[in-house]
């Protein structure tokens, strides 16, 4: 069966973004797909140090980061959530990108589906140009980069809310966060 992980970049462990990448999950579940939710919070991962060792062989960081990389090469969707912070990801979702780069060196997710969702304290806070972060680093990765299917069509997930349980009352986040997790779904389905 096809497997979507959902990846979620904040520091709050059942926040908006939780919130809005298990809608994301459950509607792509509708479609016959397994998933799995990953909170960054939970594991421990150091910055990349630009050692290059990379290039050469295996990462020398000793931390949950390995474990992680297992997880996005087995799956065949990736949608990746973060609150906005200064208009960007955060650096707790940085952090882990960089730390993505083994991947990328004989290109392991090549072709695999990946989307994208924030999720900003104010309207206009952000949150197209967060996603737009983790198109960039979708991207670079080779994969397939995908929005919300329509009727709402544009570049993900993008929730309001500031307060913890806020997006629980974002009707227009949870329909663009549920509307990724089908487009994701969808064309994990047809490619696999
Ligand atoms: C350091 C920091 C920077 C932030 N920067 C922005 C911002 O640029 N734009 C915005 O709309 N909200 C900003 N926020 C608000 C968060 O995006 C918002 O609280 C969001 O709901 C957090 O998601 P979470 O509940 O999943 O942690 C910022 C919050 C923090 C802590």
């Amino acid at each position: 069966m096809p497997k979507i992980i959902g990846i979620v970049g904040s520091p709050r462990i059942d926040g908006n973004t939780t919130f809005l990448v298990k809608e994301a999950l459950s509607a792509a579940g509708k479609k016959g797909i397994e998933t799995e939710l990953i909170k960054l919070a939970e594991y421990n991962i150091n910055p990349c140090r630009a050692c290059d060792t990379c290039l050469e062989g295996e990462c020398p960081i000793e931390d949950d980061t390995p474990l992680l990389l297992e997880k996005l090469e087995a799956a065949d969707g990736i949608i990746i959530g973060s609150p906005v912070y200064f208009g960007n990801v955060t650096g707790q979702t940085k952090i882990f990108m960089d730390r993505t780069r083994p991947l990328r060196i004989d290109f392991k997710l090549k072709d695999k589906v990946g989307g994208a969702i924030a999720v900003g304290g104010s309207r206009n806070g952000g949150q197209e140009t967060t996603c737009s972060a983790i198109h960039n680093f979708l991207l670079i990765h080779e994969m397939i980069v995908v929005g919300d299917a329509s009727p709402t069509a544009h570049y993900g997930g993008t929730g309001v809310g500031r307060g913890e349980k806020d997006c629980e009352e974002d009707e227009f986040g949870i329909e663009t966060s549920r509307n990724l997790g089908k487009k994701v779904a969808e064309l994990v389905a047809k490619i696999s």
